[in-house]
């Protein structure tokens, strides 16, 4: 994980670093830090947040138009000062800041050890500065070349920047299996180094997203983009479409609860423009691009983690109903060092939010490399997922700032259920009226979720009276399975609160030994195929004297007496229920962990971008 920026250029480099930070925080906080320079290298880092290593360096000199800095999610090492980034070389004249893991880091040390240096910190980081103060020593390359042939030597994954005392006129940075973009400012020689474009927006539009094995290299205002073999590439540059007010909190408590409001216009602009529903036909450049190969696809693999995962979850239900595939749903993460079985007529298709998630991008890679076609559906766009898919979607919500996914989750199932239907048509597993009466509703899903949302005020109340509760279950059948799964993990994640989401009906085959008067069950009991059955396990809590919090479609009065608390929703079809019964979910964790003072956006030993596994 980790976020890093860095600036070189005419302006005060300080302020632009720690201003990035701030935008990156989502990616760790656990220790920040800075080096600047101005003839000298100074280095201010502190345990905490961003706000911690403004507080140290108040009253510190800060000058300098050359800076890098870091925000750490903890991999190897406490989280310490001595483990906060940047690091230095041994002699101090190299400095450094990492995202990624160093595979190999404790080979390296060894050797480095023997050749006589001595680490301060723990972290494998520290050991590729000293590597390329090591190599300039002892082989006398020049400085580039040195981190060149230090890059060569490391396994692993690394966005990196480095800084050198003796080479003020340089900036190096590089990248392989982590994130880089590179800003170009709109004055000659002024370069925005980030781990996303956030930090860069509000000065320049203009991006590269640097490649694995790139490496650039800014010299006496000038940069150039050579790979590791030192062959100069031609970089593309490309627009940024982000702008500043999406990245800001607009009147919001937290990013959560703003994301969480913003659902209605993300979901539209999910699906906006992409289908007609006069016509059933769709606009989706995977769909018409790839028409016939996934005319012809024998199964669907979904790959996923966390939310994405739970997207995924949603989507099987979606794709059986719709396309009748045979579909698998896979954590990313066991699927990469699983020997899956795959054919040239599976489709693979990646979820993630971020698109950097490191154990979804192994596991395309080894889709791939097994002759599957990879599609990626993804929110950031230029990241790594989308670059490594040979086709796909983005959801287009928005940044998504707050680290517990909620706009992201919606998007992806609209744009899933796009797919779903638009492989529907293709395979002519559904006609055109069945097609175009999803999309109609479809439609009507943004002004729904606007209602449910309405719901705000009863879920304070909620919130209030069981926010001292240990634990909470989340149940639900068929499409709304998965709500339960992502109802719980927002609970848990955000308020620390132990929750656990099941398929109703297999509460009687255990979890139903921990019901009693203290343990709150939320049901999600809308209109379905199942809802008898659902009301049946709504039944068997109360039997326990369990507390029962049931999500209803509304008008359904029918549970009021049975019940302890009612949360009506507006009617949906089953398949696009999701959508719709997700958010009343997202606000009742939001508001617990809020009254529990805990901190909704940063949850601890949380980060928004898993990019290690
Ligand atoms: O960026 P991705 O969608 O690939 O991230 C996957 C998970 O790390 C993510 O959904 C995580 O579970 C969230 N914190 C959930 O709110």
């Amino acid at each position: 994980m980790c976020g890093i920026v860095a600036y070189i250029g005419h302006r005060e480099a300080f302020d632009i670093v720690v201003k990035g930070l701030k935008r990156l925080e989502y990616r760790g906080y656990d220790s920040a830090g800075v080096a600047l320079m101005n003839g000298d290298l100074r280095i201010y880092k502190s345990q905490g947040k961003v706000s911690d290593l403004e507080a140290i360096s108040e009253g510190k000199d800060k000058s300098g138009s050359t800076g890098m800095g870091h925000t750490r999610w903890a991999t190897h090492g406490a989280p310490n000062n001595e483990n906060a980034h940047p690091h230095l070389s041994q002699s101090g004249d190299i400095s450094i800041i990492h995202n990624g893991i160093i595979e190999n880091y404790v080979t390296l040390k060894e050797g480095l050890i023997q050749r006589g240096h001595s680490f301060i910190s723990d972290t494998d980081t520290e050991v590729l500065v000293h590597l390329i103060e090591d190599i300039m020593e002892h082989s006398k390359l020049s400085f580039v070349d040195a981190v060149r042939s230090a890059l060569k030597q490391v396994v692993g994954a690394y966005a990196i920047v480095i800084l050198s005392k003796n080479h003020p006129e340089h900036l190096i940075a590089a990248r392989k299996g982590s994130p880089l973009v590179v800003g170009i400012g709109e004055e000659r020689g002024e370069y925005f180094f980030a781990s996303d474009a956030t930090p860069i927006v509000e000065y320049t539009k203009k991006v590269i997203y640097l490649k694995d094995n790139e490496i650039a290299i800014v010299e006496n205002q000038e940069m150039i983009i050579k790979n590791i073999e030192n062959v100069v590439q031609a970089p593309y540059i490309q627009e940024l479409e982000l702008n500043l007010e999406q990245l800001e909190k607009g009147g919001y408590p937290h990013f959560m609860l703003k994301e969480i409001y913003e659902q209605p216009k993300s979901i539209f602009d999910s699906f906006r423009g992409r289908f007609n529903s006069a016509t059933s036909e769709f606009h989706m450049r995977s769909i018409e691009e790839y028409g016939d190969k996934l005319k012809d696809i024998k199964r669907l693999i979904l790959l996923g983690c966390g939310t994405s995962w739970h997207a995924g979850l949603v989507a099987e239900y979606l794709f059986e109903d719709f396309a009748r595939l045979p579909v698998e749903v896979e954590y990313a993460s066991e699927f990469r060092y699983r020997n899956p079985v795959l054919y040239s007529d599976d489709l693979v298709l990646a979820i993630s939010q971020s698109g950097e998630t490191a154990d979804t991008l192994a596991a395309m890679d080894l889709a791939k490399r097994k002759s599957a076609t990879v599609f990626g559906v993804c929110n950031v766009v230029g990241s790594s997922i989308p670059r490594l898919s040979d086709a796909g979607a983005y959801t287009h919500a928005g940044p998504e700032i707050g680290v517990a996914s909620t706009k992201a989750f919606t998007s992806q199932v609209t744009v899933l259920t796009l797919l779903a239907l638009g492989i529907a048509r293709l395979r002519g597993t559904m006609n055109i009226k069945a097609i175009a009466s999803v999309m109609r509703e479809l439609e009507q899903i943004p002004e729904k979720v606007e209602k449910a949302l309405k719901l705000n005020d009863e879920i304070i109340v909620l919130s209030e009276k069981y926010k001292n509760a240990q634990n909470f279950l989340f149940l639900g059948r068929g499409y709304n399975f998965p709500v339960a799964l992502e109802g719980a993990l927002k609970l848990k994640e955000i308020s620390y609160i132990h929750a656990e989401g099941y398929p109703a009906a297999e509460m009687k085959h255990g979890p139903i030994a921990l019901i009693d008067e203290n343990m709150p069950v939320v049901v999600v009991a809308t209109n379905s195929e199942h809802y008898e059955k659902v009301v049946s396990n709504i039944q068997e809590v109360k039997a326990r004297k369990g507390i029962v919090i049931a999500l209803v479609t509304e008008g359904n009065t029918s549970l009021n007496d049975l019940v302890d608390h009612v949360l009506e929703v507006p009617e949906t079809i089953e398949y696009l229920s999701p959508l719709v019964n997700t958010i009343p979910l997202q606000l009742l964790s939001y508001h617990i962990a809020v009254m529990r003072d805990c901190n909704v956006d940063q949850p601890r030993n949380l980060a928004k971008s898993v990019t290690v596994e």
